[in-house]
């Protein structure tokens, strides 16, 4: 199976969103990654709730949200009837993440976990059969069009060895920085999905580009 891709619209053009996501729609890409930010959890706001609404009326794939905020449980509600289809919260921003994975789940989302660059994947281990997706930050979160940290690989490996000898099911996603040259890596050490922003939306046809990352097996 070759790898999936989900788009971050963080880096697509605000004033033309429905233009974008129609591209999205007609392009191979499996989810369309929605990066929410409050200022708080990040040193960056992004948009919230009535434009994720927005742009599911005209999604034709999966949103898969990346929630960097604080207090992600007060909003899980809201997200799922924005449209969310996975919802990701950062393992750093939990107390109770497992009470949380429950409650996304109750939603009848997908429950996702991000981790910061400085979190290890070991962390996960004791819930890794309730995720069923984890999202590995491979750059600090906050902005688009960072540098990708090479330490990610390593996590990846530990990650994937976590999860086959738990018999879990979790997909591992790799967010920031991701481009041509990282992503036949990151999919031999064993990421199943890969977020692109920059890369796609900086590209001179986006479409096209998302097909090459398809390639990947
Ligand atoms: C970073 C976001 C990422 C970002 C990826 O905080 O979570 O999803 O949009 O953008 P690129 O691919 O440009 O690093
Ligand atoms: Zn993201």
């Amino acid at each position: 199976m070759s790898v999936k891709i989900a788009p971050s619209i963080l880096a697509s053009d605000f004033a033309n969103l429905q233009k974008e996501i129609e591209m999205l729609n007609a392009s191979e890409a499996d989810y369309i990654h929605v990066d929410i930010m409050d200022g708080v959890f990040v040193p960056n706001i992004s948009f919230g709730i009535p434009v994720t609404e927005a742009v599911n009326k005209h999604a034709k794939k999966p949103l898969d949200v990346h929630l960097m905020i604080v207090n992600p449980d007060q909003y899980l509600e809201a997200f799922k009837n924005a449209g969310a289809a996975i919802i990701s919260v950062h393992y750093e921003a939990c107390d109770h993440l497992h009470r949380t994975l429950q409650g996304i789940k109750q939603l009848g989302c997908k429950a996702g976990v991000a981790i910061n660059p400085h979190t290890s994947v070991e962390l996960l281990k004791d819930v890794i059969n309730d995720i069923d997706l984890v999202c590995i930050m491979s750059v600090n979160p906050g902005f688009g069009g960072q540098k990708f940290i090479e330490n990610t690989y390593k996590k990846v490996k530990k990650l994937k060895e976590i999860i086959i000898e738990a018999g879990a099911h979790t997909e591992i996603e790799i967010d920031g920085g991701v481009n041509e040259k990282n992503a036949p890596l990151l999919r031999a050490a064993g990421a199943d999905v890969l977020v692109a922003g920059s890369f796609v939306f900086s590209s001179a046809d986006p479409i096209e580009t998302i097909k090459e990352l398809k390639k990947i097996q």
